[in-house]
This record gives C-alpha cells, structure tokens and sequence, in this order.
C-alpha cells in the first residue's frame, strides 16, 4: 500500500482524457498531472527532443515523489519508454495506438489510425503495426494541427474538418472499419471524428483509443507492486510548464472535475520549435 500519487504525463491537455479514465476506474488514487503545455505540440518534434523533454518531465515527476509514472501521450511513448523504464525506478506505464482490438475485430474495410506525425513515423509504432494479423489494413495518418485547437479547449463537431480533409480526401468513399484514436489529444474531440468519417466514409467507423486499457494496466502494475492506494480520494493536482492563467482553465474544462492547481512549474530543456 502506498498513498503518494500517481504521475500522470503528458505533452499538454490529451492526457487529461485518460487522467478522466483513471478517476473512474480508480478512484482510490491521487494524482499529480504534468502538461508540457509550453512545449505542445511534441508529434512536430524529432525524436531526440521528445526524448529529452518527456525525460525532463519524468524526472520532475519522480521529483514530486509519484509512486508511478504514466506515460499518456502516444508520441512519448514511442520516443521514450524504453529509456524510461531502464532510468526510473518507479514503474512506467505508457498508452500507445490501440491498433489490436481494432484490427482483432473482423472486417474487410480498413483500420485508419489518426495520430502525431511523429508516432507514425517512429519504430516503436511501426513494430507494433508489423505484429498485426494483416499489417496493410491499417492506414496511418499522421496529422498536425488538431493538438493546438484541442490546446485552446476547441473540440466540438466541425471544430477539424479543414484539417481532416487536408489528410483525409485520398481515402474518402472507403470502408473504414475502425478509426483509432492514437493521440490523447484527439479523444476529445471523438464526437467531431466520428461525425466526420461517417459522413466521408462507408463501414461502421468504429472508434479505438488506448486510454482504459492504460488505466487498467496502471491498476495491475500498482497491485502488482504493492503500491495500491487504499483511501485516497482522487486529488488531482496540475502543473503545467506553460502559463497556467491560460492552460488551468482549459485543463478544468476538459477534465470536468475538481482539481488543485499549484504555482506554475518551468520545466529544461525546452528546445526551440
Ligand atoms: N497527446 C500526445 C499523443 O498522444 C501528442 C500531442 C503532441 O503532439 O504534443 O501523442
């Protein structure tokens, strides 16, 4: 048993929507979320400056004293967690594209899996896409542009069409079977996806995202290791490297939960875009 709290990471706000899932599924736990919001979007970024940023903010969660660490950004995840899990000593737990229950589900249409640039072009992903049953099912697009509306709080229906059409024309009138929803950031927006596949494309569009199989994995890994919380009671604090007059009002509106807000934290190295 261990009462400190978990360490939710994300490159900005996308994470929020799993913190969301991991209060319902357990809510026993406090958390402490860290949005590298100064330094969003990271899916524009190379590799080595994901590394080194997702690096920085894991070292200054363990800093704060979590017990674990979630890794709730897809692009991290590809660029870090091998690295991660080697350095820290807390255990880490990272979402990725929930290719598999998409591409386990029967169907001859296509699995289009929207996420960063960066997670589509980086060998974690591609690896795992190789290990599905039929690798060339799934399309991959990677997308920018729908992290810094959702940055803003802008995730309502037609909030993306202009991006999406720019990606997505090719493939219009296809059988899209399932859309995996591969960036934390663009769960909140699903009802506006959803909207727009099914009116650009044949099949039932089903929606995949990664976020509760990650809570889950969090519950296993915390038992596993002792580390369950037996009276908390959901405390989330936020941090973000970016003005927190701007970003803790967003962070509460996607969130739609009580939270407490500490003075702003600055987070090295922030490479230059
Ligand atoms: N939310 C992050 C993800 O799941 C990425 C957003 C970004 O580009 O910073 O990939």
């Amino acid at each position: 048993m261990d009462t400190s709290p978990v360490g939710i990471f994300d490159s900005g706000m996308g994470g929020a929507s799993l913190l969301r899932d991991a209060l319902e599924l357990l809510p026993n736990e406090n958390y402490i979320f860290y949005g590298d919001n100064a330094n969003a979007p990271y899916g524009d970024r190379s590799e080595e400056e994901i590394l080194a940023l997702t690096s920085a903010a894991a070292d200054l969660l363990v800093g704060h004293g979590v017990k674990a660490l979630v890794l709730a950004c897809n692009t991290a995840t590809s660029a870090s967690i091998n690295v991660l899990r080697k350095k820290l000593e807390v255990p880490v737990v990272s979402i990725e594209p929930a290719i598999k229950p998409a591409c386990e589900r029967p169907g001859e249409g296509k699995v289009f899996m929207l996420a960063t640039a960066a997670t589509t072009k980086l060998a974690r992903y591609k690896a795992l896409q190789a290990r599905m049953p039929d690798p060339d099912r799934v399309i991959n697009v990677g997308i920018s542009g729908i992290v810094a509306r959702v940055e803003r709080g802008e995730i309502g229906p037609g909030c993306f069409d202009d991006i999406l059409d720019a990606y997505l024309e090719p493939y219009f009138g296809m059988t899209a079977d399932a859309v995996v929803l591969g960036c934390t950031h663009y769960i909140f927006p699903a009802e506006a996806i959803e909207l727009y596949f099914k009116e650009h494309f044949a099949g039932e569009c089903r929606l995949y995202d990664g976020n509760r199989a990650t809570v889950r994995q969090l519950g296993r890994v915390l038992a596993r290791n002792g580390l369950l919380n037996p009276g908390g009671e959901s405390r989330v604090e936020f941090f973000t490297s970016g003005d927190s007059a701007v970003f803790e009002p967003v962070f509460r509106q996607l969130l739609n939960t009580p939270i407490y807000v500490p003075e702003r934290v600055s987070q090295d190295p922030k490479p230059e875009k």
